[in-house]
């Protein structure tokens, strides 16, 4: 099985990340052989600090590999490393259907906010999907979030196979429990580096992640049903899915169910649980930190050997498409 994700690098990995997406990649190099990327071309669509994103990607790879990526097990690497993506993104551009870009609304919702809206930030569902079919990838773990592109992204291949012959397969999601993390001081809202105060970091310390969890909102206020779990009890609940023992769950559901659950209660276990879980990590990336260099030498590394798988499926889609091989330089 041939596993693919990318994020991209927008500064420290924040919990939704982590419990969305990360932790699934972590496990699923148990399961096949993982290719993990750091999205620098997607995040020239809203990134117009040059000189801060180099950092980006350095600590989006320190995250990664504190959270358990294993150079040993797995590839990472630099999507800018990989230059061949970008001529993908081009061929595939012009078989893909306008019609399947202007649902996507992951755009509709980032172009609302914007005074001016790039192309990039239209097309980038095609640059996402020929990051996967680059190196014809069958499953993708996500978040839910990125499911839509994912959907588009078969779209794709299914529409460059039905022209040019069966090329890429079609590739499946995989999501964990936690697949949108909300934020804790608006359970309404994604957890996102975006929203202002909405995320703790992977990299944040014991006492700013346990501060996060004691402000989380917990009642929807007044006016919402009392029959219904409200979203910020819910949110809760789906981390102290992820980070506590069944135990723990099991308790805090019958506390529920039987009306007498203690708010207190609930967020002491959660802080005690996602410290207990997230401080290794964090200890982790400071000990990478120190060792610049051999984060530098991990990401050549895949770089170097997927260059060449990135090459043979282009010259493939060349052929294909009639454009033939390039002469050398
Ligand atoms: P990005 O960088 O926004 O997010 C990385 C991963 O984290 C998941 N995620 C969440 N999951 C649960 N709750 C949340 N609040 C939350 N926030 C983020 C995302 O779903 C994602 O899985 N376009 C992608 C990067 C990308 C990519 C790809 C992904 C580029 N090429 C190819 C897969 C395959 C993005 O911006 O993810």
């Amino acid at each position: 099985m041939k596993i693919y994700s990318a994020i991209q690098p927008t500064g420290s990995i924040h919990l939704g990340n982590y419990a969305g997406a990360i932790m699934n990649w972590v496990k699923l190099q148990e399961e096949g052989r993982c290719i993990y990327c750091i999205a620098n071309y997607h995040s020239l669509t809203a990134n117009r600090e040059p000189q801060h994103l180099p950092q980006r990607v350095f600590e989006a790879a320190l995250d990664l590999l504190a959270c358990g990526i294993d150079p040993e097990k797995s590839e990472l690497y630099v999507q800018s490393h990989i230059p061949e993506v970008t001529e993908l993104t081009w061929i595939l551009s012009c078989c893909a259907p306008m019609g399947e870009l202007n649902r996507m609304t992951q755009f509709k919702e980032k172009s609302q906010r914007l005074e001016v809206v790039n192309a990039g930030l239209f097309t980038y569902p095609i640059l996402m999907a020929s990051d996967i079919l680059l190196f014809k990838a069958e499953v993708v773990p996500v978040g839910e979030d990125q499911l839509q592109h994912l959907e588009v992204t078969r779209v794709f291949a299914r529409r460059f196979n039905a022209l040019f012959g069966e090329t890429f397969p079609e590739p499946k999601p995989s999501v964990t429990k936690a697949t949108r993390v909300m934020a804790l001081n608006d359970p309404t809202r994604k957890m996102s580096k975006s929203v202002e105060g909405s995320a703790i970091m992977l990299s944040d310390p014991p006492e700013v992640i346990l501060r996060h969890v004691k402000r989380a909102v917990t009642d929807a206020g007044p006016s919402a049903d009392p029959q219904q779990m409200s979203p910020g009890i819910a949110n809760m609940f789906t981390l102290l899915e992820t980070f506590s023992t069944p135990e723990t769950v099991g308790y805090f559901r019958e506390a529920y169910a039987g009306g007498n659950l203690r708010y207190k209660e609930l967020k002491d276990a959660l802080g005690r649980d996602l410290v207990a879980a997230l401080e290794p990590i964090r200890l982790r990336r400071q000990e990478l930190a120190a060792h610049p260099e051999r984060v530098e030498e991990i990401l050549h590394a895949s770089a170097h050997r997927l260059r060449q798988v990135a090459k043979a499926t282009l010259a493939e889609v060349r052929e294909k498409v009639g454009l033939g091989v390039t002469p050398e330089a």
